[in-house]
Order: structure tokens, then sequence, then C-alpha cells
């Protein structure tokens, strides 16, 4: 297994280019399912869970190939199933319940279990399906729905789902007549995906707000090339590990009106932003102010940023309150940081940070995707040397942040 060995201290600085969304990729290549054909995206970002979105693909009949472009072509995809030796390493591939309903009528999706970061039921998939018409039945782990043409309704959500309300938009795209969602997730991510569906032939109004409208139709067709969203999350990350070594860095291609929410946040914790036409400058501060967060959905400040942000905190002059609301367990880094020397106690859903001088180098473990992030920001700015292991979760979602970090002057390597 390989671990990330830190030599932490450094100020980091120089470019870096922002990959594709990696919660925008996933939704995008399960929707090209819906419409036989070959697509082309462009900015799918080289990462594990990409690539187990097209193993997924690909064994249903599918074909995948990685140049410049991610080229999938739909065409046979002749078997309706995502087993669980693949859904057990990626949630997500729940995505693919919603087109392969829409598009065959039926599909065998392994039901995702339990998580590190929290229960994540994907009861309101479910249930919104089935208001759909869908027959759905649970049979040895797995999901299995059948309907002969889905069929559109008004959905509620009482939570408002990301990959829920992408699900059941995909799957409405090619319902008999029009489907209503309420409370629908307004993340960018959710846009992104109505932006492709829309080009192949859908229509969806109102994505990006609360009520999502989708009026069905008989097929959808590949469109041309489409270009995903740049990653927020990875842009916050950056802008963490700017403000947490005092470092100074350049992120290119990233969208700023995706991040107000973790921008704003960061300014108050002291870190300076200039936008030149190359891309955001961001510099970090001689010392970080404490400052509170608490994780809402979008446009609120985005759970997958609270692990780097309480990074950044753990030696941010005074003491900062940091709120979960999305995950029940979200806290897995707070037992890590405090091995290097955090102070943070936890109580429920809240974090109490008291920021300390500096944090000191030690081996830890990497628990999921963005905890394993938090952990490289720490060792970044610990004393001596940091040994992360697990970095199989990092990998899940992040891009080659190592070689990435080296180009910016970590001292970082990988080793087996
Ligand atoms: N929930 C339910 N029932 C459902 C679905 C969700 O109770 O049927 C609850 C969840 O347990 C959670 C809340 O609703 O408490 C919100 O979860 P949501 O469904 O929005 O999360 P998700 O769609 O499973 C996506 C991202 C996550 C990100 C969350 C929240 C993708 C592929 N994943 O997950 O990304 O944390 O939205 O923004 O888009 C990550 O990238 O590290 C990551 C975990």
């Amino acid at each position: 297994m390989e671990k990330l060995l830190i030599f932490g201290g450094t100020s980091l600085r120089g470019e870096v280019t922002i990959s594709g969304a990696k919660n925008s990729a996933l939704p995008i290549m399960a929707s090209t399912i819906l419409a036989p054909g070959i697509h082309n995206l462009k900015r799918i970002p080289r990462l594990k869970d990409v690539f187990t979105m097209s193993e997924l693909i690909r064994r249903m009949g599918g074909t995948v190939e990685f140049n410049e472009l991610c080229k999938i072509d739909t065409s046979n995809i002749n078997k309706f199933e995502a087993s669980y030796d693949l859904v057990k390493t990626m949630r997500a591939s729940i995505l693919v319940l919603g087109p392969l309903v829409a598009r065959f009528g039926k599909a065998k999706v392994s039901l995702p279990g339990g998580c590190a970061i929290g229960a994540r039921p994907v009861n309101l998939h479910l249930k919104g399906l089935e208001k759909m018409g869908a027959k759905i039945s649970l049979q040895e782990g797995y999901i299995i729905a059948r309907a002969s043409r889905l069929v559109g309704t008004k959905i509620y959500f009482d939570i408002p789902t990301v990959t829920g309300t992408e699900n059941l938009m995909m799957a409405a795209t090619l319902a008999k007549g029009t489907t209503i969602i309420e409370n629908a997730a307004k993340e960018p991510e959710v846009v992104d995906l109505a932006n492709y569906l829309i080009l192949m032939g859908a229509k969806i109004e109102g994505a990006g707000t609360s009520v999502i409208q989708i009026e069905g139709v008989d097929n959808l067709t590949p469109c041309q090339e489409y270009e995903i969203i740049p990653d927020r999350i990875e842009t916050g990350t950056f802008i963490a590990i700017a403000g947490a070594t005092g470092g100074d860095i350049l992120l290119k291609g990233c969208k700023v009106e995706h991040i107000d929410a973790i921008v704003l946040k960061m300014k108050d914790a002291g870190i300076v932003f200039k936008e030149t036409k190359d891309g955001l400058r961001v510099i970090g501060p001689k010392k970080l102010q404490a400052v509170d967060i608490k994780t809402m959905p979008y446009p609120g400040f985005p759970t997958d940023m609270q692990a780097q942000f309480m990074a950044m905190m753990t030696v941010a002059n005074g003491t900062s309150v940091i709120k979960e609301t999305i995950f029940e367990n979200r806290f897995m880094h707070v037992a890590e940081l405090r091995r290097m020397g955090a102070d943070i106690t936890v109580e429920g859903n809240t974090a109490t940070v008291r920021g300390v001088k500096r944090l000191k180098g030690a081996p830890v473990m990497a628990t999921d995707l963005r905890a394993s992030a938090s952990l490289v920001i720490a060792g970044l700015i610990a004393e001596g040397e940091t040994v992360i292991d697990r970095i199989y979760h990092l990998d899940r979602g992040y891009e080659e942040l190592d070689k990435k970090l080296i180009q910016l002057g970590a001292k970082i390597r990988r080793i087996k």
C-alpha cells in the first residue's frame, strides 16, 4: 500500500491548474447511458473514482477511452447491472440507477453500504423512482428496479440530496410527461449535469434553483463535445494550502463564482485574493485568524471543505468553532490531527479548534477522501516528517495532488 511522506514547513509558491470536477464527471459519465452513441467529454479528471465509473460502463457493454478527451461509446450497452465489488469502492455508482431504468426499463444496482463519514442512505433516490412508477425491490443486497416507461410526477426531497437530484433528473429526461423536483440540490455540479443533458436534447428548467422541472422526451443523442466545470473542492483545497503554508499560489482554470462561501471565510481568516487575467492568486498571511464555519448545502460552506479548513485552523490565532450539519460522522480526521499536536474537542456535530503554535509531524491514517486532504495540509505545516497511510482515499478524488504539490515546492514523496 502506498503512503505519502511529507517534510513540513515550506511556503508553497507557484502556479497550479485546477482539474475537472470529480462530482461533475461522475454524474455526467453516468448520463451517457441515456443516449446511445459516442460522447466526447473534456477535462474529465484522471482519478480513481472516474476509473471506477469507466469500469461500470465497460461492464455494461460500453467502451471508455482516455486520450485528450474521454470518449464513451454507449451504443452497445446490454447489461444493466452495477455489481457489489465496484459499488462498495464508490457510492456514486448509484448514479447509474436512474439512467438505466429510464433507457432500458430495468436495473440491478448493489445497495451502497455505510461509509466512513455517515450512514448515507439512498432512500430518497428510491422513493423518487417509485413515485415515477418504477417497481423497486431489494434482493440479496441489490436494488432491482423495473418500469416499462417512467412517468413524470412531483417529487419533494426532505433533504436536498445532490446525487439524488442528479439521479432523478436523469431518469426524468426520458419519462413520459413532466417531473418537478422540489427542494432540489443547487450545487454547480447539478447545473453542469443539466447543461449536458440539455445539449443531448433534454428539456430541463430551473437547475441551480430549488425547483427543477423536466419535461420528458422520447430519446436523447450525444452532443459533439462537452467540457465539464473545474473542481471547486480542489480549488478550495489549494486555497487552504496557500493559506496554511503562508504561500502564494496562482490557481489557473478555477471558477470563482462557485466558491463564494469558501473565499469569504478564507478572507476572514486573513487570506488575500487577487483575480488576475491568468487566474486567482491566493496569498497566505503570516498568521491565520480563527474563523467559525457551519457546513451547509450549496451555496453554503461545503462539507467537502470542512476537514481542510479545520487543518488550517489548527494553527490559527484564537479558537474556531466548526459545525458539520450534512454528515453525522465527518470528524474522523480530528483524532489524526490531534496526533500531530492539534488542540481539538468534539461534542456532537461541533468541533472546537484552539489554535496552537505549530503541529508536529507524525504517522497518521487517512480515513476518507477529504480527511486525507486535511492530513496533507497538516503535514505541510507540521515540523518534521509526517507519513500518511491509506492514501488510496486521496487518489479517489484528487488528480495527481502530490505532483501538483511538488511543482509548488512541497517536500512530499510517495513511498511503498
Ligand atoms: N440523504 C438521505 N437520503 C438519501 C440521500 C441523502 O438521508 O436518499 C442524506 C445524507 O445521508 C446526507 C445528506 O442527505 O446527510 C446529503 O447527502 P447527499 O445525498 O447530498 O450526498 P451525496 O449525493 O451522496 C454528494 C457528493 C459528496 C458530498 C455531498 C454533499 C458526489 C458524487 N458526492 O454526495 O462528495 O459530500 O454530495 O455535498 O457528488 C466528496 O467528494 O468527498 C464527497 C463525499
